[in-house]
């Protein structure tokens, strides 16, 4: 048995008992994992001692880089105090002290927040609320989700049962909940050949009709606000989400904003809801929550739903729904840390300089015959490769180049996880401009190696 460190790597040792997510496992005998030691700042340091830039933030969690000295004595300072305690029956500080500061930062009808510790079963937790808040309140008919094409939220059942991305749920569809998809947002390639700083959001009207046609059947209607991450960063307008907003008040339909990969900042606001004035029944959060250090998710929700199921015991009208490791101390200590990381010495505000020079400098793609779209959304940006830029053909699945291009990355220094053919940066927020530059280089330079 070995101990943490990895001087004794050994390629068939991993292969032989592990199952890594998202893989296919024969691909890494001649391809295999980085072994990683050790993290610093925006960097990842393998055992040879390069140093890679985290440009995806380690699937999007780490806002302030790894190794932060902040975050790792808050967990160290909670871990003198206890590791974990079960949740129900018992509380203890740093939950409290998290959920009294996400109820500050997030919508005022937000009031209650339910721990849980990934971003799927956030969205699992308000999926069930919603239908159980419909049972308990007269209308048991309610019992569809609607979701858009495109939309990503996690792949347990029930979220791939909301998930209008093909690849993660065709081989389950045969089990998943009968939910409803309606056509979501294409900027780039917009069916009414709009602009998306000027559009009025006319595709809103796929899911208006849905919602009008399916009235009293919907429990809800669940989005990714302002950016459809696993789609491709695809960015749209927050016209959109007003639309929603007042399409479900109209109707009384719940609304389900994931904000799991949005939240916390990387748009440039702390929430996208609460930058928009919306109003969700239902927010979850996850991945930035503690910086990328600790499983940790939240849903929040209204004083209205929580009504629902308070009462006698008898009346059996509690959730029934619970995790071991919900609200772990330590994940919630890190969480509290990392709050007060982004809302202290204007964090955000100071985000917006490097907000622009991304801008600047992701624009100069646009120049490329292969650059489809360069599109931003604060710290979130992404380049669509495209076979034409007139017809927008995408390049054959079979010639595998965005993973041509992570390959080329990493002899560059930077680890790039591509979707398909869309090269995405959604770096930990503490990256410099010198960093975004050596960042935006190296991507070009593995584009260039794989496409000229
Ligand atoms: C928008 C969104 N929702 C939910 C999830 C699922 O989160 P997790 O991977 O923690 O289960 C993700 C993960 O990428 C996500 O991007």
């Amino acid at each position: 048995m070995l101990s943490n460190n990895s001087e004794n790597y050994d390629l068939k040792r991993d292969l032989k008992n592990i199952w890594h997510p998202c893989t296919q496992m024969k691909e890494h005998e001649s391809e295999p994992p980085l072994l990683i030691e050790k993290g610093d700042g925006i960097y990842l340091i393998d055992r040879n001692g390069k140093r890679y830039i985290d440009v995806i933030s380690s699937w999007w969690v780490n806002l302030f880089g790894h190794n932060h000295p902040h975050l790792n004595k808050a967990i160290k300072n909670q871990l003198d105090q206890m590791a974990h305690v079960m949740f129900a029956g018992i509380t203890h500080a740093p939950a409290i002290n998290l959920a009294e500061t996400l109820v500050e930062l997030t919508p005022p009808n937000l009031t209650k927040v339910f721990f849980s510790d990934n971003g799927s079963t956030s969205v699992e937790i308000a999926l069930k609320m919603s239908l159980q808040y419909w049972q308990q309140s007269g209308e048991k008919q309610r019992t569809k989700f609607i979701y858009l094409s495109g939309g990503y939220h996690g792949e347990t059942l029930g979220a791939l049962s909301v998930c209008g991305i093909n690849l993660f749920r065709e081989k389950f569809n045969g089990v998943l909940m009968q939910n409803l998809e309606v056509q979501g947002p294409d900027c780039y390639r917009c069916p009414y050949d709009l602009k998306p700083d000027s559009c009025q959001a006319e595709c809103f009207e796929h899911l208006e009709k849905t919602l009008n046609e399916n009235r009293g059947t919907v429990a809800g209607v669940i989005v990714e606000p302002l950016v459809q991450g696993a789609a491709g960063m695809k960015i749209y307008s927050p016209v959109y989400l007003k639309k929603l907003q007042e399409a479900c008040e109209d109707s009384q339909t719940h609304t389900i904003y994931d904000e799991v990969a949005v939240g916390f900042g990387r748009t440039g606001s702390l929430f996208v809801c609460d930058s928009h004035g919306l109003k969700p029944t239902f927010l979850c959060l996850s991945k930035g929550i503690t910086s990328g250090y600790l499983p940790l998710a939240a849903t929040l929700t209204s004083d209205l739903i929580y009504q629902t199921f308070y009462g006698e015991h008898a009346s059996m009208k509690l959730f029934v729904h619970s995790h071991s490791y919900s609200a772990n101390p330590l994940a919630c200590a890190c969480a509290n840390e990392t709050l007060s990381l982004l809302t202290k010495n204007n964090f955000l505000e100071n985000l917006k300089p490097k907000i622009k020079f991304i801008g600047e400098t992701g624009s100069l793609f646009n120049e490329y015959k292969w650059c489809g779209e360069f599109r931003q959304k604060g710290m979130i940006a992404a380049i669509e490769l495209v076979r034409d830029k007139l017809s927008k053909d995408t390049f054959h699945l079979k010639d595998r180049v965005g993973h041509k291009i992570y390959l080329e990355g990493l002899k560059r220094g930077v680890l790039m996880r591509p979707l398909g053919d869309v090269i995405y940066f959604i770096p930990p927020l503490i990256i410099t401009n010198e960093e975004i530059k050596v960042m935006m280089d190296a991507a070009l330079e593995s584009i260039e190696a794989v496409l000229s």
